[in-house]
């Protein structure tokens, strides 16, 4: 009878270390299976007398009872730890917070170009958009800048290959390129603005136009591109180009605009206006137009937020104009500068890095 208990021992031992369904069914196949240790021990009682069965037999099968007790012990166990450990990876926490779509906003640059838009609109100005691909033709030398200029040099760009969209004059075979300025859309536009007064005046279309036509007054916000990139300047950035011609637009023109402009976008009057001279190949005269804040964190410095000047006449012609009649200015202002210095912002890195903790705080 001894002889029974360290089997049923060794069984439990088997059953409590089997760590899978598998290894459990191993197991009891060991002890229990059709050549496992207690069909052994059966087999064995063939040979006892009759009586000597009656007592093995007994024995034997409160064995096998103990034994299959412990089977479905583990089986039990088993399946509970199964239960346990699917429950665990099913949780729910009700107490976590729920998760959310964030809101979503305006970029900082783009909160920027809105405000200017806005402030131009409210002076009649139309807001006009045009190919960040240009022809070498409305990007330089329509704007009086031939191919041998040494203006072109400050505007060191991407070349795009392909042939060119030839704008009115040039040869066809400069490869396009990614503007370098939104200054090519003077000429876009000014070439539609004409085409469409002319024709409607009765015009033959043939030479420059000198008859008379609404004023062109339009902004030309957008993407530009130079190979450049440092705190400062990145290889894209943004421009809004400006534009009014008309029989009778000058300088005092342009500062009563630009002054109106500039104290409406950073909310103040405090601050002064200075044309300091310059040069453009597409103005004649040219000035760089300074501000300065007389209060705030950036008072007392004067600050370069733009190119401007009178559009040179040989520009009112490649317009299409009769420089006799029209004239006008220009100026071009760099958004993202704008946009800097109105949110405080000293690296221009900061716009294009796409950080949702920075962008985020000008929602
Ligand atoms: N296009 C010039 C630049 O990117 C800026 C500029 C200067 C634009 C004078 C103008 C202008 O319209 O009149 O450097």
């Amino acid at each position: 009878m001894n002889d029974l208990q360290p089997i049923v021992d060794a069984a439990q031992a088997a059953f409590a270390q089997a760590a899978t369904p598998a290894d459990l069914e191993n197991a009891k196949a060991l002890f229990l299976g059709k050549s496992g240790r207690m069909t052994e021990l059966m087999k064995g009682m063939a040979a006892l007398s009759v009586d000597e069965k009656k007592t093995r037999g007994a024995a034997i099968n409160l064995a096998k009872q103990a034994i299959e007790a412990a089977l479905t012990g583990a089986r039990q166990g088993l399946a509970d730890a199964e239960l346990a450990a699917q429950l665990q990876a099913e949780a729910l926490d009700v107490t976590l917070p729920g998760r959310q779509r964030g809101q979503g906003g305006l970029h900082p640059v783009s909160l920027a170009q809105e405000r200017i838009e806005a402030i131009f609109g409210s002076m009649g100005f139309d807001v006009a958009q045009g190919p960040e691909i240009e022809a070498d033709w409305f990007n330089f030398t329509a704007l009086n800048t031939p191919e041998d200029h040494p203006a072109r040099s400050m505007h060191d760009t991407f070349y795009v290959e392909g042939g060119s969209e030839s704008g009115g004059g040039a040869s066809g075979t400069a490869p396009n390129l990614l503007r370098t300025h939104t200054s090519p859309m003077q000429i876009r536009y000014a070439v539609q603005h004409v085409k469409k007064h002319r024709a409607a005046a009765g015009d033959s279309g043939e030479g420059l136009f000198s008859g008379a036509m609404p004023e062109i007054r339009v902004i030309a916000p957008g993407r530009t591109y130079r190979v450049d990139s440092d705190a400062t300047h990145s290889p894209m950035f943004h421009q809004v180009e400006g534009l009014w011609v008309g029989e009778n637009i000058s300088f005092k023109d342009l500062k009563s605009v630009y002054l109106n402009f500039i104290t409406t976008f950073f909310e103040t009057d405090e601050l002064q206006l200075r044309f300091r001279p310059s040069y453009f190949p597409f103005t004649e005269p040219s000035a760089e137009i300074d501000i300065m804040f007389e209060s705030g964190p950036l008072k007392g410095r004067w600050l370069e937020v733009s190119g401007s000047g009178q559009v040179h006449p040989q520009v009112i012609r490649n317009m299409g104009l009769d420089p006799e009649r029209y004239i006008g200015f220009a100026f071009g202002s760099g958004i993202d500068r704008l946009a800097m210095l109105r949110y405080g912002v000293n690296d221009l890195r900061l716009f294009f890095d796409g950080d949702i903790r920075f962008l985020s705080q000008f929602q």
